[in-house]
Order: structure tokens, then C-alpha cells, then sequence
């Protein structure tokens, strides 16, 4: 088996500057250095990182200061969207460097080619608003993106779930239009998952033929609660992360992984064969 070509996924880090806690509650700052130095010792080493965004909190040219000097820890490339809590401008003037944000006119809308799974990113960001779209013309974009290389393996990034949750102040939230989208990756079967974030907690969905999947956050999770009109809170479960895994052979497998540390490993065999 050819080694995987391993493609690490977090989500919603929220950094504020200045070491202000999110939500009066939570250190993201020391949530996102946790999560950069488990993404370092993961062995074997992933080859890039995707961050499904929300990348800072109130979207502020400071809190993306904090977020860039924080993530120089991080020895591995790195591939971001926008989410909701974002600024489009103030992340691309932060992010100059990286210049796949720049391939769009008016949109954080990117593609890139440089690997064996191909990766596109969408920005669904609405300014001003909780929930995410993609207009007409970001729809023709990416059919026209996808239409180029029918035969490559893809992963599709966005930030809003584009499927009902049961989460109910989450699904007041969710990428709107979602059966417009949805018509489009199902035109497209070389699309190996759907990755979305937003939803601060794991989940997997059907969705036009593929799987769409939803990354743990990176510091605190939204609440297990699937009751009607349940409150909008979160709460400070282990923090997670995705590993996509790919060989041409057993194509895409995608693992979960904690950010916390936990005792082990320990072994299922000793010499004697299965430990009794
Ligand atoms: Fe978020």
C-alpha cells in the first residue's frame, strides 16, 4: 500500500485578540496552539491542513494578527475559507501570502492543483449575517471548476452545513439554497466529500451522491441538543480534528482524531499472543 497522501481538517478556531476569551468562557488562542501542536507530532506527518473557517471571532485585522502569529507555530502548508464570523477583506489583507485567496474577484473562491486530491474552497460567506450562500454566479463558478478535471478525486470546502442538522439554532443558520448546490456536486462524482465546518461538532450526511461531513471544532463544541427550539449554547468537550486519508487504492477514508491527550497507547498483544 502506498503511503496515504493525509490531508488534516480543523475548524472554527474564533481567535480573539488580545487574550480575550470567546464567549467570556473559552481560551482559543490556547485551544488553536493545542490543536497546531498535535497537527506537528501526528506521525506520519500530514502533507497540508484545511481550516473550514471562522478563523477569528469579529472578524477584526487584530484578531487576524493574533490568528496569523499564532498559526507560524504550524510546520505543515495550510488552506483557509472564510465562515460567518469572518471579514473578507481583513483575512485576505492578513493572509497576502497566500494567493489561492486571491483567484476570484469578489469572492474567496479558490481551487487548487498541486496535489492528489484536488481541493476547492467556497466562501459562503453574507456579510452582516449568521447564514451562508452561493449565488448564481459562485454556483457556474464552481460547476465550471468542476467540469475541468472530471477524473481527479476532490474534496469540496465550505464553511456552512449545507444539510439539517436537527441542531435547531444551528439549521436557523445553515447554507441556504442547499438543494441548488447540492444539484451541482451531484453532477460531479469524482466530489469525495463535502467538508463543512460552523457546526462545532462531528456529523456525517448523504448529500448529491457523496458524503458531506462536518469537522469538530477546534476549541468548544455547539451542545448535543436535537430538541425544538433549544438553546443556542456550547460546551467544552474534547476538541477534535479530521484526518483524510487517500491512496489511489482504497481511496478516501476519512479518520477522527482528539486534540486532548489521553492515556496510551497501549498494546492488544504481548508475546503470548492476545493480552487475556
Ligand atoms: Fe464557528
Amino acid at each position: 500500500m502506498d503511503k496515504p497522501f493525509l490531508i488534516a481538517q480543523i475548524t472554527d478556531p474564533h481567535i480573539k485578540a488580545g487574550g480575550k476569551l470567546s464567549y467570556r468562557q473559552v481560551d482559543t488562542a490556547r485551544a488553536l496552539t493545542q490543536a497546531i501542536d498535535t497537527l506537528n507530532a501526528l506521525t506520519p506527518r500530514p502533507d497540508l491542513v484545511l481550516i473550514s473557517g471562522d478563523l477569528v471571532d469579529f472578524g477584526h485585522p487584530e484578531e487576524y494578527a493574533t490568528f496569523m502569529r499564532l498559526m507560524a507555530a504550524l510546520t505543515l502548508p495550510f488552506y483557509v475559507i472564510p465562515g460567518n464570523h469572518d471579514h473578507r477583506d481583513n483575512l485576505r489583507a492578513a493572509l497576502e501570502s497566500h494567493r489561492y485567496l486571491f483567484q476570484h474577484p469578489e469572492y474567496l473562491h479558490w481551487v487548487v492543483d498541486d496535489y492528489p486530491i484536488r481541493l476547492i474552497g467556497l466562501d459562503t460567506l453574507v456579510t452582516g449575517k449568521p447564514h451562508g450562500e452561493l449565488d448564481a454566479a459562485s454556483l457556474a463558478w464552481l460547476e465550471a471548476t468542476l467540469i475541468r478535471r472530471p477524473d481527479t478525486p476532490t474534496l469540496v470546502m465550505l464553511h456552512h452545513h449545507p444539510f439539517v442538522s436537527g441542531i435547531d439554532h444551528m439549521d436557523r443558520q445553515p447554507l441556504l439554497d442547499a438543494g441548488a448546490f447540492e444539484a451541482v456536486i451531484a453532477r460531479h462524482p469524482q466530489v469525495e466529500r463535502v467538508l463543512c465546518g460552523h457546526l462545532h461538532r462531528s456529523l456525517q450526511a448523504r448529500f448529491g451522491g457523496t458524503l458531506a461531513l462536518s469537522c469538530p471544532g477546534v476549541s468548544h463544541q455547539v451542545s448535543l441538543d436535537l430538541s425544538m427550539d433549544g438553546p443556542a449554547h456550547f460546551q467544552l468537550e474534547p476538541p477534535g480534528y479530521l484526518l483524510h486519508a487517500y491512496t489511489p487504492q482504497s481511496g478516501l477514508i476519512t479518520h477522527q482524531g482528539f486534540i486532548e491527550c489521553y492515556p496510551g497507547p497501549y498494546p492488544f498483544f504481548d508475546a503470548n499472543g492476545l493480552i487475556d
